[in-house]
């Protein structure tokens, strides 16, 4: 059996393959330099071209730009109305923007637990956490995997509550046949560099209803209600400020950006959907890890594969799995520490125990390195690191 590399032996690879990172070409560099020689270089032409563009892709009406998937939720969250007193279902397995957008705005996060095959929000669980109080749902495509939406749209319905979907993972996926960003009252998406197209920081919101885009653009732009080209168009100085808002606008050279990279979405997409392929029969072998279930209605997009350890069969902890792993030059990490467990949220009263399948899942996590730009070489080289160091801790 070869030595693992933390143990002093030859590491599988001789750099280190990150988790993510983006992919950006010369046609994009170009986009870019060719706002950056023009007149706007903040909210300009290609801001509207990218909204367009980006509300085509996912078949909606709206599509608003933003300066990162954390304010796409927080504009979301004010767009749903959400105040002081009002409580938000929302679940512990995600990122921590998914739950401080409703803080932002001074409403009270419901953490509700999740399934345990695709670590979404369980809607029986969701259905649970409703009171009198509550005003919306924030469900997170874990992954990449949509949510499911039928069943959290019906809730909806019942409890007349606004559904929002944090697409931040889901850019490119699709349920029952339609993509992520249709599928709810309002859907955020980030333009991270780890995320599925970027804009190296940037956001964006989707909907179909108009007063609510119109919201959103009032967010964004600290709550006035014009910009400067309609009042040059006006021929006027006149504007007010109606609601408290943000600047939260996204420049123009990163809306060029991001039109380059939608070109691209499919194929990358596609690409993601490869490498989790490989993985998943690669590893279908190895009673001491499970792949990532997949579910025959919806199509992931592969922001993350994670794999859960079965720690039974291992002799030692997922921190020896992960230092033995990043020995190897594999950039794995662990997607998430469950948010009520953040010191913020515990000081605020939420206590540990409560969702028990979110928090016996993180214990067995690991994110592998998946992104468009590996080549196949990577991929064998996560797959050998991966076999050579189970094998040698099972
Ligand atoms: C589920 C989820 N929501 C929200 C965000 C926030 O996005 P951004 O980093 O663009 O602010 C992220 C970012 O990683 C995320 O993973």
């Amino acid at each position: 059996m070869p030595e693992l590399a933390i143990h002093g032996g030859v590491p599988v690879r001789e750099r280190m393959l990150p988790y993510s990172r983006q992919w950006v070409d010369d046609d994009d560099i170009e986009a870019v330099v060719r706002v950056l020689r023009s007149d706007w270089l903040t909210t300009g032409p290609n801001v509207t071209a990218f909204e367009e563009a980006f509300a085509a892709w996912v078949g909606t009406e709206h599509a608003v730009a933003v300066s990162s998937g954390t304010a796409a939720l927080h504009a979301a969250v004010f767009a749903a109305g959400i105040g002081p007193g009002d409580e938000v279902i929302v679940p512990p397995m995600t990122f921590a923007a998914s739950a401080n957008c409703i803080r932002y705005q001074g409403g009270t996060p419901i953490f509700a637990d999740v399934r345990p095959d695709t670590l979404n929000l369980d809607p029986v669980r969701a259905e649970a956490g409703i009171t009198e109080r509550t005003r919306a749902i924030i469900t997170v495509d874990y992954t990449g995997q949509p949510s499911d939406l039928d069943e959290l749209r019906a809730l909806r319905e019942r409890h007349h509550l606004i559904l929002i979907e944090d697409g931040c993972h889901a850019l490119g996926a699709t349920y029952r046949g339609r993509p992520v960003g249709c599928l709810a009252h309002l859907t955020a998406f980030s333009l991270h560099p780890v995320k599925h197209i970027t804009t190296g920081e940037g956001g964006v919101v989707t909907t179909s209803d108009g007063e609510m885009a119109a919201r959103l653009r009032l967010f964004r732009n600290h709550g006035i209600t014009t910009v400067p080209s309609q009042r040059e168009a006006a021929g006027s100085w006149f504007y007010e400020m109606t609601e408290l808002g943000y600047n939260y606008r996204l420049t123009d050279f990163q809306c060029a950006l991001g039109q380059a990279q939608l070109q691209k979405l499919p194929a990358w997409v596609a690409r993601r959907r490869e490498i989790a392929a490989r993985y998943s029969a690669a590893f279908a072998v190895i009673r001491e890890l499970e792949t990532p279930p997949v579910l025959a209605d919806r199509e992931s997009s592969w922001h993350l594969y994670v794999i859960r350890l079965n720690l039974e069969y291992l002799r030692v902890g997922r921190i020896e799995v992960f230092r033995a792993l990043r020995a190897e030059n594999i950039g794995v990490n662990v997607h998430y520490i469950p948010v009520p467990w953040h010191p913020y949220y515990q000081k605020l009263g939420y206590t540990k125990g409560q969702w028990p399948v979110a928090e016996a899942a993180y214990e067995r996590l690991l994110s592998l390195p998946i992104f468009p730009a590996m080549s196949d070489q990577d991929v064998e080289d996560v797959v050998k690191a991966v076999s050579k160091v189970i094998k040698h801790y099972g």
